[in-house]
């Protein structure tokens, strides 16, 4: 099974518990991007939303900017997608419910987009596409002139500070993070800047998140995140292992315990073409 089609099963099969126990503790991050963005500095155009999962920031987005723009969220998974439409559908402002929609596709290439948008939010979703810095860039140079793009990713172990929320896919990320190979994304803001973007904003905010345990997270991340996938293409017996090894580095596996893991935040702004006279 490809690595596209094993992504849109695992989702579709987790979108519910993925908005209950997931999303709840991924909001902090979703709040920062959105505040980050300012509606008056926004040229004329749709909104889109890669990897939009259960659409939270869809309707954060119509609440925040001009009444006029379509807010598209794109979603490989079927079922995140139902549970995005579920959601704008019982919203009960009419006006917002006409101008946003989520739709199932794979938002690595925006290229095939009619009209150029005035802004591409993404959340959480970049770090699971497949060259994700080409991917970056192409959605920059797929912005309207003076465009925004405003993207939150998990970073590769390298970026990231907190050892056990690194750690959660291969526990010998535990140790020796100086020793990390670099990830994909070194340098990426200096790309995006010889590409035209001009970069507003680059940080890795940090927020908490409170488990029951150890061994609660990673059955969070298995039952409701990104682990799952691992478990549909490796299955159950894999997954204990890894679990095992995973909690035997705490030496208190069973209390619970609070993490405090960085994002990466990017906000880039897309160059105004100066009109041919
Ligand atoms: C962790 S969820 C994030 C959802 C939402 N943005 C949020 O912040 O709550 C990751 C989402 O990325 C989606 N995704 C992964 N690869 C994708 C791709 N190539 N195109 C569109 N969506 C993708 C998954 O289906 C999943 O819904």
């Amino acid at each position: 099974m490809s690595r596209t089609r094993l992504l849109a099963e695992s989702w579709t099969a987790i979108a519910q518990q993925y908005e209950h126990r997931l999303a709840p503790l991924f909001q902090p991050w979703l709040d920062e991007l959105v505040g980050s963005l300012d509606a008056r500095d926004l040229p004329e155009g749709d909104v889109i939303v890669p990897a939009c999962g259960p659409g939270i920031e869809l309707l954060m987005l119509a609440e925040v900017l001009p009444g006029e723009s379509r807010i598209v969220g794109i979603d490989l998974a079927a079922g995140m997608v139902d549970v995005a439409n579920t959601r704008i559908a019982a919203t009960p402002d009419r006006l917002l419910r006409q101008r946003v929609s989520a739709c199932v596709g794979d938002a690595c290439n925006l290229a095939i987009l009619g009209r150029p948008p005035a802004l591409i939010l993404s959340c959480f979703g970049l770090q699971q596409m497949p060259e994700p810095s080409e991917v970056l860039l192409g959605w920059l140079a797929s912005l309207a002139p003076g465009g925004l793009l405003a993207v939150a990713y998990w970073p590769p172990a390298d970026g990231q500070q907190d050892a056990a929320w690194r750690a959660l896919t291969d526990p010998a990320l535990f140790k020796n993070p100086e020793a990390l190979p670099l990830g994909w994304d070194r340098g990426i803001a200096a790309r995006l800047a010889d590409a035209g973007g001009t970069i507003l904003v680059d940080d890795a905010p940090r927020h908490s998140m409170s488990f029951g345990s150890p061994a609660d997270c990673f059955e969070v991340m298995m039952e409701a995140g990104p682990l799952h996938s691992r478990l549909l293409r490796h299955g159950p017996e894999h997954m204990r292992a890894l679990k095992t090894s995973y909690c035997s580095h705490f030496k208190a596996p069973s209390l619970p315990f609070t993490i405090r893991p960085n994002a990466k935040r990017l906000l880039v702004r897309r160059a105004v073409v100066p009109s041919a006279l």
